[in-house]
């Protein structure tokens, strides 16, 4: 740390006069999170009589109907600025039909939702076909067993007027297959759904850390991986040139996933774009604190905000979290 030069007291550090208290220290602090930088991920499950905990992710459950709206009244309530949707059906296909079908789950709880709450939060729905298709991958599959991009686009152009029909603000994308962005785009246009915004699920990782997410979602692919489709962990360029082929195909705001792992990544999309930068706190990264903080390793609540205050730091303008409407009540 460089001394101060000059001045009465040239040995003390200029860094430490500026933290001297927390009060100095909060008037210096370059990032703050605040509730409406926050997004919380939701699983509702079709089919179930009380909310099922998920084992992996201690505190998160897949929820029914009634008890989602409950979760979603208290995130509004605690000022966070959306949900992100994922159903689970309790019948899966090849094709994932109930991804689009009008009473399909998550098709329903977003009516549910947006009668509820109206405008209040921005609802967000997942679109992928994993939790939807037997075989659990992102798309169609050849009967090789290979995911098949350009019947999988005509199925995301589908879900996404399914989805904006049944009320959500916002199609957010996750399924990583080339063309994704523009197919979903001329599918809510020729529906008339012009001015739903598209987020990208842009840089996204063939990563561990979804591992508690496959139980969360019941999504595991039954054969291969899905290390065609994501991108794979070692890259950096090809992050910015999914995001700009997804900008230049009308993506109105993109994503990087995971989000700690990856900060440089979300560093040098930050830098790179004049859209909005979400990042998602994937499953495994809650799992590790949680696990550590349950055995008394860590500082649990010190521990999120160091995660959350980072991610924003790398130039994220919002965090997807499991521990949105928790933080968001911490930071109010
Ligand atoms: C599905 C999807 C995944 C996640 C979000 N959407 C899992 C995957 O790609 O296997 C992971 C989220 C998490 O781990 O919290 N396309």
């Amino acid at each position: 740390m460089t001394s101060g030069q000059g001045g009465a007291n040239p040995g003390f550090a200029r860094g430490r006069r500026l933290r001297s208290t927390s009060a100095m220290r909060r008037w210096t602090a370059q990032t703050r999170v605040a509730p409406a930088d926050l997004v919380l991920p939701v699983f509702v499950k079709q089919d179930i009589a009380e909310p099922v905990p998920i084992t992996s992710m201690p505190g998160v459950v897949q929820h029914t109907l009634d008890s989602l709206r409950k979760a979603a009244a208290e995130a509004a309530e605690a000022g966070i600025s959306g949900l992100m949707l994922f159903g689970i059906p309790a019948e899966k296909d090849a094709v994932g039909s109930q991804a689009d079908a009008a009473d399909g789950i998550v098709n329903v709880a977003l009516q549910q939702l947006r009668a509820d709450l109206g405008d209040e939060l921005v609802l967000m729905a997942d679109l992928c076909l994993c939790e939807y298709t037997d075989h659990g991958h992102c798309g169609v599959v050849t009967p090789a067993g290979v995911v098949d991009n350009d019947p999988t686009l005509d199925r995301y152009a589908a879900v996404a007027i399914a989805q904006a029909q049944a009320g959500a603000h916002v199609i957010a994308p996750s399924g990583m297959m080339d063309g994704q962005v523009a197919a979903i785009r001329a599918g809510l246009d020729s529906a008339a759904f012009t001015e739903t915004p598209i987020l990208a699920y842009a840089a996204k990782y063939a990563s561990g850390f979804y591992g508690p997410f496959r139980e969360a979602a019941e999504g595991a692919p039954q054969f291969g991986d899905r290390s065609t489709y994501q991108m794979d962990p070692p890259n950096t360029d090809e992050a910015l040139r999914e995001v700009a082929q997804d900008l230049a195909e009308g993506a109105d705001a993109v994503m990087v996933k995971p989000a700690g792992p990856y900060l440089d990544i979300v560093a040098r999309v930050a830098d790179a774009v004049d859209v909005p930068v979400s990042a998602y706190q994937v499953s495994g990264e809650y799992a590790m604190v949680e696990a550590a903080a349950a055995n008394g390793w860590i500082d649990r609540e010190r521990a999120i905000l160091e995660t959350l205050t980072a991610i924003r730091r790398a130039g994220a303008g919002s965090v997807l979290t499991y521990w949105a409407v928790e933080a968001a009540r911490w930071l109010r």
